[in-house]
């Protein structure tokens, strides 16, 4: 087709992708072509503008390694990443959903760790928090054996693979769920941290004056056969920046109840108060229990 004018770019374009096989592919790229024409037509984007968020583009790929996903953090930072998630669970949007963000820093193969155990593997500071869990199906029976990775950054507000200070696996583990569908672990009271700022999702952050911070949370990735894998998030109830969540995966039912203890007889003869703990239920739907690709290795 010959074009003739800025009104035949859209309709050429949809019609040279017209024989593409897969139909679920075709529909999705469509509808991407009409949106970012649509998109570029809306806000009459300069031929410098379009440069600046190639390089954009560029600068995510480049930014992106083994041990450090741009990508992801880019989706997470406006917000699409979050959508994406709240679209695919709690019976696909229609109910509350226990689901959040898979962010950047899941690492397949953490240690397998006994329940009970702590997650601590080098010095990390800050108050013990016990962590006691559960998982139960949609009809609140346990659900044995299911197989969760739970991570975590240190209070210094990096995780292991960004600090040449923990050792390796440091705050990750491994767990399964005994016959009433509980595990539990030591760990330290996690912290809020900000994102990286050195790359194209942080730069545009901090040119949108937001705060590039996440309150302080525990992840957890809970995979079993014949269930949906539910990957989630639970914030510290009254953490700094819960409401203004850089990637926005605060969602009411993931704010835990991290008590405080003052006094009493701590569960380890080593922790003096204040010590805290979380206890926490999770409720996994059926469906399908494939694993994300890991964002770094
Ligand atoms: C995280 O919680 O690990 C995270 C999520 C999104 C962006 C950066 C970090
Ligand atoms: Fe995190």
């Amino acid at each position: 087709m010959i074009i003739e004018s800025e009104n035949d770019v859209t309709p050429a374009v949809l019609k040279a992708m017209e024989k593409a096989p897969d139909a679920r592919i075709r529909e999705i790229q469509e509808a991407f072509v009409k949106h970012i024409h649509a998109f570029a037509k809306e806000v009459r984007l300069t031929e410098r503008e379009w440069e600046y968020g190639i390089g954009m583009l560029n600068g995510i790929g480049k930014k992106t390694t083994d041990t450090h996903n741009e990508g992801i953090l880019f989706s997470d930072t406006i917000g699409l990443s979050t959508l994406v998630c709240l679209m695919n669970n709690g019976a696909n949007g229609s109910t509350e959903t226990a689901a959040a963000l898979l962010g950047p820093f899941w690492r397949m193969h953490s240690p397998e760790t006994k329940s009970g155990d702590s997650i601590i593997r080098s010095p990390t500071p800050g108050p013990a928090l016990f962590a006691s869990l559960k998982v139960v199906d949609a009809s609140g029976k346990p659900v044995a054996n299911a197989e969760v990775d739970v991570w975590h950054a240190s209070t210094t507000g990096m995780y292991e693979n960004q600090d040449e200070n923990q050792a390796d696996h440091n705050l990750r583990g491994k767990f399964f769920t005994d016959a009433e569908g509980r595990f539990s672990f030591r760990t330290v009271l996690p912290a809020g941290y900000p994102i990286p700022t050195d790359g194209p999702a942080g730069e545009m952050v901090l040119f949108q004056k937001r705060e590039p911070w996440r309150p302080a949370h525990l992840h957890f990735l809970i995979h079993k056969p014949g269930f949906k894998t539910l990957v989630t998030q639970i914030f510290v109830d009254g953490a700094k920046y819960i409401d203004c969540d850089v990637v926005f995966g605060v969602t009411k039912a993931l704010i835990g109840d991290y008590r405080k203890h003052e006094s009493g007889t701590a569960p380890a003869p080593d922790v003096k108060a204040p010590w805290y703990t979380l206890d926490y239920t999770f409720h996994v739907e059926p469906g399908e229990s494939g694993l994300p690709t890991p964002p770094i290795k």
